[in-house]
């Protein structure tokens, strides 16, 4: 009897020893750097996991990335979670530029250093950093594009933009209008579907307030559906004279193509220009097959080195390097801003596959 009671004492012991053992792991697997990316949705953010987790392959520090599927709420939670974990540092890309600053306010509070990811979270001091592409470049090279690729006047000029939540929307809008401004005003461009923007078609500076108007009627949200219901509706709309050869502003690579789509089907339309960004795999063939006319580079590989060098250098009690500032709409928040490439035909072999961002064996049709 006192043998057995002895085995079982022993036996409660190693199964009290395994437990602590395990429970160890977990509450001891803190992690240093949290980040928060918007959706799974677009393949553009998992682009942006995935150059994550490269470039984290042989890192020192730990992290941990999560989605908030286009939800504050989300955010909010994946933020408080990862708090919870006791990250140093925090990468993140909000859904809503205005609504996410509780979420690094929650942040700021634990003491942990803010880096906002490609979107700016604006209207708060808890910002500390923020890495960016050059967004009012990515609007100027898409309008650029259609310029000189357009001929003759009066070509009918289709409007798209981002979602109004994000505030790279307005800079990609700002961008575009200060080169096509001019051209509509001289009558090479004749504006195709939106009465807001012919009513500024006179000024070529416009304010925050007039862009959220436009955009406010020409918006896609950044959604591919809600894309192609806008551009059916409005070639629905458009008579002859807006037809036949035309140039379309589409804001990125998802709603480019759902919008190129529509306009390939419709008789009326002769031919179309049509830009978009990101350079995701869908897009680059649809370029090889003619069907998107060109494309914005942002190397996503850059973006990521510039944010996690920056979190390392704040690990180790560094001053991370900045090129610039951004006004947030509350304090000018220290930035580091990498350029952007124009992608079409002709250059798509040399940009993204030759730099190995791109395995030529993902496409089809590439000379
Ligand atoms: C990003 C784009 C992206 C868009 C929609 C923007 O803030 O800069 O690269 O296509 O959001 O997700």
């Amino acid at each position: 009897m006192l043998k057995k009671v002895k085995w079982l004492t022993y036996f409660a012991i190693l199964v009290g020893a395994i437990l602590a053992l395990a429970g160890c792991g977990n509450s001891g697997g803190t992690i240093d750097v949290g980040i928060v990316l918007p959706t799974k949705d677009e393949p553009r953010w998992v682009q942006d996991e995935q150059r994550f987790k490269d470039a984290l392959a042989d890192s020192d520090y730990s992290t941990e990335i999560l989605f908030s599927q286009g939800s504050s709420a989300k955010e909010k939670e994946n933020v408080e979670s990862l708090l919870n974990k006791g990250i140093k540092v925090l990468i993140i890309t909000p859904h809503d530029g205005a609504a996410a600053a509780s979420a690094v306010e929650a942040a700021k509070k634990e003491g942990v250093t803010v880096i906002a990811y490609d979107r700016l979270i604006t209207d708060t001091d808890a910002v500390d950093y923020y890495v960016t592409f050059d967004s009012m470049a990515v609007g100027a090279a898409q309008a650029q594009y259609l310029l000189d690729n357009t001929n003759g006047s009066d070509v009918p000029l289709y409007l798209y933009a981002g979602a109004s939540s994000d505030n790279n929307a307005f800079l990609f809008f700002e961008g575009a209008w200060k080169v096509l401004q001019p051209k509509i005003a001289d009558g090479t461009f004749k504006i195709a579907n939106s009465s807001e923007a012919e009513a500024l078609q006179d000024s070529d500076q416009l304010t925050r307030d007039q862009i959220g108007k436009i955009i406010g009627q020409v918006t896609t949200n950044w959604d591919a559906n809600e894309a192609k219901n806008k551009a059916q509706t409005h070639l629905t709309a458009s008579g002859d004279d807006l037809k036949g050869d035309v140039a379309i502003l589409a804001p990125n690579d998802g709603t480019s193509r759902a919008i190129a789509d529509v306009f390939s089907s419709d008789d009326a339309i002769s031919n179309y220009f049509v830009t978009g960004q990101d350079a995701e795999k869908a897009s680059i063939q649809y370029i090889i097959d003619g069907k998107q006319s060109m494309t914005v580079f942002k190397d996503v590989r850059t973006l990521v080195k510039d944010a996690m060098g920056m979190a390392v250098d704040i690990l180790d009690g560094k001053t991370p390097e900045t090129t610039g500032e951004y006004d947030n709409g509350s304090i000018e928040v220290k930035a580091r801003q990498t350029d952007i490439i124009v992608v079409d035909k002709d250059n798509v072999k040399a940009e993204l596959i030759d730099s190995e961002y791109y395995d030529a064996s993902e496409f089809t049709g590439l000379e």
